[in-house]
């Protein structure tokens, strides 16, 4: 069996060209595999990011016939297509064919400052002779948000990231849930500030576009959603004056 592997090739100096590859696959053969046989055997100079090939590392993300996909999760034969068409991923500058520029996706989640706080407690949390005990309830509350890869599928996906540039993307969101939801961390306070303003999370208008792409289950709107009653529940308490965005403009 062979199938069409159309790819957007984009280079600075030549600007943007589609170039079409036959390329022979079987029934396990992923988008990821094909791409590598063009870079091995047709195309030497095809630029494309990737690493695990297991839907771990997070960094073969592409447009897959239109949609945000891990290119080493998605098999040719699940596409039902005679075309496979490979494009980079959206929201991201492009660097060259398929690899894109990950510096704001990464800045916009360090920004959310994605580990944990514990400054009002004598406990370090560096402190390897002692246990902070969570019980299975609280790791419930983020363990789905921890299965994150930081592939960018979600961000490519989001109508907001395409319009608001200052808007810190589905992902980052998620993330400052998943830490300010943890029991050990003690910084809800100061996590929120950093969202609560008109291209922070109530830019977001719920598309819900980022849960359906995510390789990994993580529901990032979910995560938004829940992010946005814990504002509210502060403004309903009056506990928190400086989140208070909504009240004040
Ligand atoms: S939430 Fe899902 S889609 Fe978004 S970066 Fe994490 S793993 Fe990827
Ligand atoms: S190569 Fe690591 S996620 Fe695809």
């Amino acid at each position: 069996m062979s199938v069409n592997l159309k790819i957007l090739r984009y280079s600075p100096k030549e600007g943007k060209r589609y170039d079409t590859f036959e390329v022979p696959y079987q029934r396990w053969t992923t988008v990821l595999d094909a791409l590598l046989y063009v870079k091995a055997y047709v195309d030497h100079s095809l630029a494309l990011r990737y690493s695990c090939r297991m839907a771990s590392c997070g960094s073969c993300g592409m447009l897959i016939n239109g949609k945000p996909r891990l290119a080493c999760y998605t098999k040719i034969s699940e596409l039902n297509s005679n075309e496979i068409i490979c494009e980079p991923l959206p929201n991201f500058p492009i660097i060259r064919d398929l690899a894109t520029n990950f510096d704001r996706f990464f800045t916009n989640h360090k920004n959310m400052m994605p580990y944990i706080i514990n400054e009002k407690t004598d406990r370090k949390m560096d402190d390897i002779h002692r246990e902070f005990i969570q019980k299975p309830d609280e790791v419930e509350k983020y363990l789905q948000f921890s299965y994150c890869i930081k592939c960018g599928l979600c961000y490519a996906a989001c109508p907001t990231t395409a319009m608001d540039k200052e808007f810190p993307g589905p992902q980052a969101l998620a993330q400052m849930y998943r830490y300010m939801i943890d029991s050990r961390d003690q910084a809800s306070r100061k996590r929120l500030e950093i969202i609560d303003n008109r291209h922070g999370i109530w830019r977001c208008h719920f598309a819900g576009s980022c849960s359906n792409v995510c390789p990994k289950g993580v529901d990032p709107a979910l995560g938004i959603q829940l992010l946005r009653s814990y504002l509210l529940g502060f403004s309903k308490k009056g506990e928190e004056k400086a989140v208070l965005y909504i009240s004040s403009h």
